[in-house]
């Protein structure tokens, strides 16, 4: 029996909650009362149906909960805030904004489900601590597809998480349908075999692999994601990264023999010919598309892991160097990534690299020499992956944005010994040894699936679950009001159980008290 001063179990935490007495009784003749969008009040219904089988009315009933978007509370609530009033008649979730109320009806599902009909009243009065919180899945390594896809965008709407970055193009696959291209899609969605057994290995799986999104697919995603307030931020690789399209489009490559589709996952040397204008033009014109496709304000553009033996081979980009006076390929990068950048820019948008694009040294195949001198354009968001802790800083100073998704801290597919479900709680977004004046700056953090070892949807669950609820966490609820113990509590009675029903796996293991 749940009593009037137990604190609820919600994750993310809220900021502040404040226990009543009494309860408000949740029935079919429950009422809701929409001063917010149509979306909000549909969602609630359709949701509350779907977790504990009441079907609420959609006029005033024998007790109230209310959604109102109130643009007056923006000083209070920010663009994502919500307060909740519970009293014995009526629920009230006020938000500036309808995002603001969305996340008020995810704490109110949350309720219901350890409450049933009963709830608690109570006051809540919620906003996250950064504004970007985002899950990326890498579909270029093994496509999923789109019931998955929705599953996982649902999934992050219930914790509050409200990026999707979409990694849809890499090496391995092209996934993504582009009109003015097709063989993209055609040549480039598709890899006859597929290494297995780990990064080394021998083993190759002989099946054809493949698959890709049409544009309706796009759309269809864009507008599921966009009614749960997430914003897809697609990735489109560049300038490495690249051989699916090198394959399709051999005049894009830099190599005199244009690499296939790759079977294997070690970065490849598959990597645009960046001072051929053909391979500008390809950029525009797949660009225009992904523009048209993703109202989203952010388009990324990887940037990541170029390997520069391709370059070393090739006159053009030799010929380049002379012309405009550069001293290694990272400089040839940095201009390339410059001219992409005000070429998004242009259109209103704003990429974000990962922290390649910085120009410096982070890897351990690289030259010691191989830094570039010229800066990358200010407006550029970094995802800082790789490195010290004061690249970060030093992107800061710069006056970037930064979005911190430290490889150590926040790879989904680090197995749990690498990263346990306590290390991932315990990552701030915000790196210890910076400066507190760069907050604004510091946007928010990751956490990244990338699924070169998972081939099958639950490898794929299983390195996601529970981790992304502890990621969900640190990006929302400020640091004083986070506890490990609370957390563990919460997910194995508000998350598994969801989780069963949903016949999600999840890692378990890592969460001992769920079973
Ligand atoms: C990355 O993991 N190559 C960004």
């Amino acid at each position: 029996m749940v009593t009037a001063t137990a604190q609820p179990l919600l994750i993310p935490y809220p900021r502040s909650i404040e226990m009543r007495e009494g309860y408000f009784a949740l029935t079919a003749k429950t009422g809701i009362i929409n001063l917010s969008d149509k979306n909000n009040a549909r969602l609630l219904k359709h949701y509350i149906e779907e977790d504990i089988n009441i079907n609420l009315h959609e006029q005033r009933g024998d007790n109230n909960i209310f959604l109102i978007t109130n643009r007056k509370l923006k000083e209070s609530l920010g663009a994502e805030g919500y307060r909740m009033n519970i009293s014995a008649d009526s629920i009230v979730i006020e938000g500036a904004e309808n995002a603001g109320v969305f996340y008020g009806i995810q704490t109110l599902r949350q309720l219901a489900a350890q409450n049933r009909l009963a709830i608690p009243c109570m006051e809540i009065f919620d906003k996250p601590e950064y504004e970007w919180r985002d899950f990326m899945l890498d579909e270029a390594r093994h496509f999923k597809g789109k019931v998955v896809v929705k599953q996982l965008l649902e999934e992050m709407a219930y914790l509050k998480m409200n990026k999707f970055h979409w990694h849809l193009t890499d090496d391995q696959g092209w996934r993504i349908e582009i009109e003015k291209y097709p063989r993209l899609t055609q040549i480039g969605a598709y890899r006859d075999s597929t290494q297995i057994g780990g990064w080394n290995s021998p083993l190759y799986d002989v099946n054809i692999h493949g698959g890709y999104y049409t544009r309706e697919d796009i759309r269809e995603i864009v507008d599921f994601a966009a009614e749960r307030h997430i914003e897809i931020v697609p990735e489109i690789e560049m300038p490495g990264h690249t051989s699916a399209a090198i394959a399709a489009y051999p005049e894009l490559g830099s190599l005199k023999t244009p690499p296939t589709v790759a079977t294997y996952f070690n970065p490849t040397w598959g990597v645009f010919n960046v001072a051929d204008e053909r391979v500008i033009q390809f950029i525009q014109d797949v660009f225009d598309e992904i523009f048209d496709l993703f109202p989203s304000r952010y388009i990324h553009i990887g940037g990541d892991e170029v390997h520069p033996e391709s370059w070393e081979a090739n006159s053009d980009i030799s010929r380049f160097m002379e012309e405009k006076n550069l001293d290694n390929y990272s400089e040839v990068q940095m201009l390339f990534t410059n001219r992409v950048a005000s070429l998004i820019h242009s259109k209103g948008r704003t990429m974000i690299g990962w922290n390649d694009i910085m120009g410096k040294n982070i890897h351990e195949w690289a030259d010691s020499d191989n830094e570039s001198t010229h800066a990358l354009a200010p407006y550029a968001v970094v995802q800082f992956w790789k490195g010290d802790t004061a690249l970060i800083a030093e992107a800061l100073k710069q006056g970037h944005r930064v979005i911190n998704s430290s490889h150590r801290d926040t790879y989904l597919d680090y197995n749990y010994t690498k990263i346990p479900l306590k290390k991932a709680y315990d990552f701030s977004p915000f790196p210890k040894g910076i400066d507190r004046k760069y907050k604004p700056l510091l946007l928010g953090s990751g956490c990244q699936m990338w699924s070169e070892w998972i081939p099958r949807i639950e490898d794929m669950q299983r390195q996601v679950f529970p981790r992304i609820a502890a990621y969900a966490e640190s990006g929302w609820t400020i640091e004083n009001k986070k506890n490990f113990t609370r957390f563990s509590t919460s997910l194995s009675q508000i998350l598994i159980p969801r989780w069963k029903q949903k016949n999600i796996a999840w890692h378990k293991e890592s969460t001992p008290q769920a079973e």
